[in-house]
């Protein structure tokens, strides 16, 4: 969702505004801006709408001078994108701009009593409201932009992260946050500012996270200081970042979704580096280390997240049942957060998120410490809200995901249940030692199989081209592979814009075998023993009635391969595992359709990669 970026210093700040908001791209936008002071002291504000590289080209005949500067990639939640709603917008007299991710929730009543003192609007945003009233109050009060900031967030209801500029002081910008990510890069006498880490990297890997209701003076001087809303000073750990450059670049492929699908080997071997030893025959967490009493204790655990990472969620589910005997609730963040949950300190609550930043998530979090459980965090974004606001946790360390379809993060979620699992059931006594080795042994050898599985990358884009005419997909499996299934159809939804709908297989006659002609494609993951014939006889339901069939199977299965219209193998695993090789072709499948029908498969429309408003 909505980017970021901050510059002050000696250098000339919009190259490196622009810079910024390229790395932001990721993050889902639709239109773009900036604002410096210029060298003769004019505050400029340039936007437009579509990507940064429509800006630039609005910017090639501006004066676009200065060393103090913001910038935003803006994704709608109020007003439809264009220019005039794109940030960053000025206050009435045009002293001050200001860029805003998140959103203002009592907006209306603010603009109405501005509009009554005489105010008039250009936009339909929240942020104007906010930019407007920042300056009502400097105006009444005859302060400075910081007296008027502390008044104007105290009257605030929502989320933000903010960055003001004022055209009377252009050695200051001011920054402030709450429920919205804000990070400040310290340089030698230049700062930085951004909605994360990837715009300051190659600056600088010094930086400060800044916390909720805190507001940042960054002074091209002084440099920074943090106080509360209410004034009071606060000091803060500078955290050093340790993220490659190249993680954050294509790096020879087409689109970061296929190179990120394709790092998944490499990903998996760095999420259980130090986890389990080299010879696969003990593992260690030292989160569990450290809290086991609350997993050997807890009453139950609910699992919250939203998007791909709740379906990791229904995967762990399994896992921690099948392992560890302890009941599972997956929720809805977003649902869990409105529905009074019963929730109480014998229980254990696990957060999963990519970006760490998605705002449900976080309010989820929040009520489950305000009844007492305890927050184990499963986070991909180092330093990010959400791995600060949890008791403890694990990150799954599969680097920056760019790509707004999640892939290896996916993965590297399931890997971490899965190591959590297999960890809790050692510390319950609910695993022999022999089934442990066995588990962990065959988990070291999974990115080997992956690599296997992605030496057919040329046969699923050949089947893809097949499926470009489709506008309707269903995806069915059962039991570990039911969610690979939900996730299959949701990879396609988001990159491809065809509509697909993930079953539990035997769900399909209740519903969706109606659906089945010879129009339709249906993937079906065929991989599990244990219930091998009841999936054979849903194909041949399919395929009694002319339906598509791509399978996924195993290896060697020659039963299921002479029945279906595609076959895509996987090396043998043990059951709990599938899913890790599954999602392989499936994550290929959706991004090979979607580059078939020219699709933006990194930037697809309307989707933020990090949903930091509810
Ligand atoms: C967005 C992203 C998804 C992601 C979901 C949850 O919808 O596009 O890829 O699964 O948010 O995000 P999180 O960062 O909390 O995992």
């Amino acid at each position: 969702m909505c980017g970021i970026v901050g510059y002050i210093g000696t250098q000339q700040a919009c190259p490196i505004l622009l810079k910024g908001l390229r790395r932001l791209e990721y993050r889902g936008y639709d239109s773009a801006g900036v604002s410096m002071i210029s060298s003769t002291g004019e505050l400029n504000v340039f936007k437009s709408k579509g990507k940064v590289d429509d800006l630039e080209s609005f910017l090639e005949d501006k004066d676009v001078t200065g060393t103090i500067g913001i910038a935003h990639t803006r994704w709608a939640t109020h007003g439809v994108p264009c220019r005039e709603n794109a940030h960053p917008h000025f206050s009435s007299t045009g002293t001050l701009s200001l860029i805003h991710n998140g959103i203002i929730e009592n907006y209306a009543s603010i603009k109405e009593r501005l509009k009554e003192k005489g105010y008039t609007f250009v936009s339909e945003t929240d942020t104007e409201v906010l930019v407007q009233l920042i300056e009502y109050y400097k105006i009444k009060y005859n302060s400075d932009l910081l007296s008027a900031v502390q008044r104007a967030l105290s009257q605030v209801i929502g989320a933000y992260a903010i960055a003001v500029l004022d055209k009377n002081n252009p050695d200051e910008i001011i920054a402030a946050r709450k429920a919205s990510p804000l990070a400040i890069g310290l340089g030698d006498g230049e700062y930085f500012l951004a909605s994360d880490a990837t715009p300051i990297v190659e600056y600088t890997k010094k930086l400060i996270y800044v916390e909720d209701n805190e507001i940042a003076i960054i002074n091209r001087h002084s440099g920074v200081n943090i106080i509360t809303i209410q004034g009071k000073e606060v000091s803060h750990e500078v955290s050093e970042v340790n993220l490659d450059l190249g993680a954050i670049e294509k790096g020879g492929y087409e689109h970061f979704m296929l190179k990120e699908i394709f790092e998944q080997p490499e990903c998996l071997l760095n999420c259980m580096r130090g986890r389990i030893n080299d010879e696969g025959t003990d593992i260690r967490f030292s989160s569990i280390i450290d809290y086991g009493q609350r997993f050997i204790n807890a009453r139950r655990l609910v699992i919250v997240a939203c998007g791909t990472s709740w379906h990791a969620g229904l995967i762990g589910k399994s896992l921690i049942e099948n392992f560890c005997r302890i009941p599972v609730e997956v929720a809805y963040a977003s649902e869990f957060r409105y529905s009074n949950p019963v929730i109480s300190e014998e229980d254990v609550v696990i957060a999963i998120s990519q970006s760490g930043e998605t705002a449900d998530t976080l309010a989820a979090i929040e009520l489950a410490r305000s009844k007492g459980a305890f927050v184990y965090g499963i986070v991909n974004s180092v330093g990010s809200s959400i791995a600060r606001n949890t008791h403890t946790g694990s990150y799954i360390h599969v680097g920056p995901e760019i790509g707004v379809a999640s892939t290896k993060a996916f993965t590297g979620q399931v890997t971490v249940l899965s190591m959590l699992a297999l960890c809790i059931a050692k510390e319950r006594n609910t695993i022999t030692q022999e089934q442990l080795q066995e588990a962990l042994q065959e988990l070291l050898r999974i990115p080997d199989k992956i690599r296997e599985v992605l030496k057919q990358n040329d046969t699923i884009a050949s089947l893809s081209r097949t499926f470009t005419y489709a506008h309707n997909f269903i995806y069915l499996g059962r039991g570990y592979n039911y969610p690979v299934a939900l996730e299959g159809a949701l990879k396609l939804k988001e990159i491809s814009y065809i509509h697909a709908e993930g079953y539990p297989a035997a769900e399909m006659k209740h519903g969706p075998i109606a659906l089945i002609d010879a129009e339709m494609p249906v993937v079906v993951v065929a991989t599990n023993k244990a219930l091998y014939e009841k999936i054979l006889s849903n194909i041949q339901e399919i395929k009694a009635r002319q339906g598509r069939v791509i399978a996924v199977v195993v290896k060697g299965d020659d039963t299921i391969s002479k029945l279906v219209d595609y076959v895509i193998e996987l090396p043998e695993t043990v059951e709990f595992l599938y899913p890790l090789l599954a999602s392989i072709p499936l994550q290929l499948l959706a991004y090979h359709i979607a580059v078939c029908k020219g699709k933006n498969v990194d930037q697809p429309r309307n989707l933020a990669k990090s949903v930091t408003v509810e």
